[in-house]
């Protein structure tokens, strides 16, 4: 079972990162459930949307799937050997909902339950901090054949779920992230068909967004009640995907456009977490669309149930235009345009610019807009073509530099009054990259999906040199 793991003596690259990160700056690594577990169908799983949509022609690329993936779930212990040999503090995983709750809702499924138990106490004994990720999009088929997210109940289903996982591990799990990134969940799952469960309706995309917005905060109660039980600080929050959005110009329209774009993207997430409303603007953007959220009284307290972090995934910022690539202003639907065009700078090989500057002026701008709520970045990284060389290691300096660079606007936002307390690089391993498949790799640590061997990357050398050099010094 075991395939040989590979570290090969690669010189470390020179360039330090910067050090004024304060003393107890977390470093991690992070993963979700359906991208490295396998084990698709095996003790008591049953399907999620991305098993049924991974498994329908034409979805994802190359049509492949997570049935068997980095194979993790056999390879679990051999894995977190990794992460400890990496010297990071922290693993940010996730939990598959229909392995361990099959179908969404009822008794747990004792085996599946067995084995993030035995992650986590594998994880502690080897002096690892785990970081639980609730809901990383695998919704249990069952619930979205009941309507999924868009249907409140989906929300009430969660929120059990959530606190049916916390009576299992809330005695070792101090860290918990109710929802990975929202905004994919329900705009690239139901409103532009790019992510299962692969709907194109707009407005059913609107209320997805508003019941997993409802499901943090019922879940977010139901948790903070049993930890009142448990003597250890636990902290709850939630993970959103963030960026800058810039006019590519000053006319109105583009200014206009960007504003459009920040709203659809990050207010409409941060403003009902964080202040308790919904921003009118994009409220009124969603009515020109016929997309209303369906608040019902009271809603708007439970979402915005006091958080202790909130989680910040940062891969790109956005250069926005208010005309389409056939220079229209108004898309195919009817909808405004706003489309991010690019400052001509180098991409990952997911055609997302570095722009490693945005990051650091999106933390500042969180630190102002919603102050009072410690940052964690829970996942930043990159994907680049790798190639084994041939002593078997693999020199990716793209991707050091990639880190390098964006670990450093993470110290020049906490130069500048941010409350960053950690950061999470995204992936320990090369993984199911969703619509993408295997072709994308983001892991520090590279899979060959063949043997399933771990070759620890350039990068993952780099980080570990750093991280040993940061201690020293701190
Ligand atoms: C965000 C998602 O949380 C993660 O699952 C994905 O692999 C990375 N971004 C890279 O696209």
């Amino acid at each position: 079972m075991d395939a040989p793991l590979t570290t090969p003596a690669q010189p470390v690259p020179a360039a330090p990162i910067a050090l004024n990160l304060p003393a107890g700056f977390r470093w991690g690594v992070a993963t979700a459930a359906y991208q490295i577990e396998g084990a698709a169908a095996e003790d008591g799983r049953t399907p999620s949307i991305w098993d049924t949509y991974s498994h329908t022609p034409g979805r994802v690329d190359g049509d492949d799937n997570g049935d068997v993936a980095c194979d993790h779930y056999h390879r679990m212990p051999q894995d977190v050997a990794l992460i400890r040999d990496l010297g990071v503090d922290t693993y940010r995983f996730s939990i598959s909902w229909s392995r361990v709750q099959p179908g969404g809702s009822g008794a747990l499924n004792r085996k599946g339950v067995d084995f993030y138990s035995r992650l986590v106490d594998e994880l502690l004994t080897s002096g690892i901090d785990p970081w639980v990720t609730l809901y990383h999009w695998d919704l249990p088929q069952e619930l979205e054949d009941a309507g999924g997210w868009p249907e409140r109940d989906t929300a009430h289903r969660f929120a059990d779920y959530a606190a049916l996982m916390f009576d299992e591990l809330g005695d070792r799990v101090r860290n918990w992230t109710t929802l990975n990134e929202p905004w994919c969940s329900a705009m690239l799952g139901y409103a532009y068909g790019r992510q299962a469960p692969g709907y194109e309706n707009f407005p059913a995309g609107i209320r997805a967004v508003h019941h997993l917005l409802l499901g943090h905060g019922l879940a977010t109660q139901r948790l903070r009640e049993a930890a009142a039980g448990i003597e250890a600080e636990t902290r709850f929050g939630i993970t959103l995907n963030l960026g800058t959005a810039h006019p590519a110009t000053d006319t109105p329209q583009d200014r206009d456009a960007a504003r459009r774009a920040d709203g659809l993207n990050s207010r409409l997430y941060l403003d009902p977490l964080l202040k308790g409303t919904y921003p009118t603007d994009v409220v009124d953007d969603l009515a020109l669309r016929h997309a209303v959220l369906p608040v019902e009284d009271g809603d708007l307290e439970v979402i915005s149930t006091p958080i202790d972090v909130l989680g910040v995934n940062y891969y790109t910022g956005w250069l926005i235009s208010h005309l389409g690539e056939d220079g229209s202003a108004v898309d195919s639907d009817g909808a405004l345009v706003a489309r991010d065009v690019g400052r001509g700078r180098p991409v990952t090989a997911m055609g997302w610019e570095i722009v490693p500057e945005c990051f650091t002026e999106l933390l500042v701008r969180l630190a102002k807009d919603y102050p009072g709520t410690p940052l964690f970045i829970t996942e930043n990284g990159a994907a680049f073509p790798d190639v084994v060389a041939d002593d078997g290691s693999v020199p990716d300096p793209e991707r050091t530099a990639y880190l390098q660079s964006h670990i450093s606007a993470v110290a020049e936002a906490v130069a500048q009054g941010a409350d960053v307390r950690g950061y999470f690089v995204w992936s320990l391993l090369d993984n199911f990259e969703w619509s993408y498949g295997y072709d994308k790799r983001f892991g520090i640590v590279r899979v060959d999906y063949t043997t399933q061997e771990r070759t620890l990357k350039d990068s993952a050398l780099w980080l570990r040199g750093q991280i040993r050099n940061w201690r020293a010094a701190v």
